[in-house]
């Protein structure tokens, strides 16, 4: 196994993992630590270089320091990215070398799932490292994030219905769903027993089948997105999918769902808000699931309280949209201040402690 370390902008630690038996190559970047050690899930993706893949996990880490703090969790931001293709004879053995890098880093990052991860490749990791978590709901609650991501994302997608129209009900609404995985399928699941009416697509069209016969939801063709006539868009699928262009075009009131990093840039951001298109900041919405992996991390088996920490998500966004209103702000910026802020908060705590040491 060899691990090299950086220090890039921001970021605390970025390590470049290869192990030449099971044949892992991963990054794992550390992005903060201030508010506690850096937690965010590990994906795995075939990506086009390893630039490509470097960009993606310094994004997503930067993304989950900010999720973790405006959940209110005494946890920092990391992530982790497996360069796929994975050899799925070598499947555990790729996740056991993971997990002993993971070791490695004594402690500064804990794992979980995300794109492309399963609860089984976790355990596979938890062979090697405690630094893991979403390996297993023997206390009641935990294992797979994805229902409880979904769960945040609906109390979201709630909250903006009840900003825009004046209620919460969603009977009858139009809801598009793009990216049918875990946290999609799962969204799609909770959607239907609200009677909302359902549009869904995903690249891959047995997923697509799989929850029309489930659901009764009408598909729609990827490249439809820019002609969407519904209620709500809910991304679920990668990153990037509020381009400048899309935001611009895009015909409908409200943007809520459980993908990370939407907004391409900041830019769409400010197009989404001058055109008063609600966004729900995704990494406010899409809490869920790290709220439930920290408890599971915690051994917390307080399930009424998890939950209702879950729940707590639709209050936070509500605020975020009555804030951007009052102060004629994007969400995203809005967010991004107060996430900064509060990681800038516990960082000033901790020189000031050791000043006093
Ligand atoms: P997944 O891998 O189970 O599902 C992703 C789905 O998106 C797949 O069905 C894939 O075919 C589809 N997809 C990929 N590119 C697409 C495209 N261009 N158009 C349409 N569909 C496309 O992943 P999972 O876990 O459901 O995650 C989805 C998103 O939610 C990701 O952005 C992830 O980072 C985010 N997320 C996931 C959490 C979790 O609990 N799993 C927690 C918080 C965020």
């Amino acid at each position: 196994m060899k691990i090299t370390e950086e220090k890039l902008g921001e970021h605390e630690r970025v390590a470049f993992i290869s192990d030449a038996g099971s044949g892992l190559k991963a990054i794992i970047a550390v992005h903060s630590t201030a508010l506690g050690p850096a937690a965010g899930g590990c994906r795995v993706w075939a990506y086009a270089s390893q630039q490509d893949a470097l960009g993606d996990v310094l994004k997503l880490s930067q993304g989950m320091s900010y999720k973790n703090a405006m959940a209110g969790l005494h946890l920092g931001g990391g992530k982790a990215v497996i360069l796929g293709p994975i050899d799925e004879a070598k499947r555990r053995d790729v996740f056991r070398a993971f997990g002993a890098a993971i070791e490695m880093l004594g402690g500064a990052y804990i794992t979980a799932e995300d794109v492309g991860v399963r609860v089984a490749d976790m355990q596979a990791v938890a062979e090697e490292t405690a630094f893991v978590t979403g390996v297993t709901a023997a206390k009641g609650i935990g294992g797979d994030p994805s229902p409880y991501t979904a769960r945040g994302v609906l109390q979201g997608i709630k909250a903006a219905v009840r900003h825009k129209f004046g209620h919460d009900d969603l009977s009858g609404l139009r809801i598009a769903v793009q990216g049918l995985g875990n946290v999609g399928g799962n969204l799609c699941q909770l959607l239907v027993q609200e009677d909302a009416e359902l549009f869904i697509t995903d690249i891959d069209t047995a997923r697509v089948a799989a929850i029309e016969a489930r659901t009764g939801a009408a598909p729609f063709a990827l490249d439809a997105l820019n002609t969407l006539q519904t209620d709500v868009f809910a991304p679920c699928a990668l990153g990037g999918v509020v381009t400048e262009h899309f935001a611009q075009t895009v015909n409908v009131p409200i943007i809520a769902g459980g993908a990370n990093n939407q907004l391409l840039t900041p830019a769409a951001g400010d197009i989404l808000h001058a055109r008063r298109i609600l966004y729900a900041p995704d990494y406010v919405i899409n809490a869920g699931g790290i709220v439930v992996v920290d408890a599971e991390y915690r051994g917390d088996s307080d399930i009424d309280g998890i939950l209702s920490k879950v729940d707590a998500i639709g209050a936070r966004v509500s605020q975020l949209f009555d804030e951007s209103e009052h102060a004629d702000q994007p969400t995203y910026v809005l967010a991004d201040q107060a996430a900064r802020a509060k990681i800038s908060a516990a960082q000033h705590a901790a020189k000031a402690l050791e000043a006093a040491q």
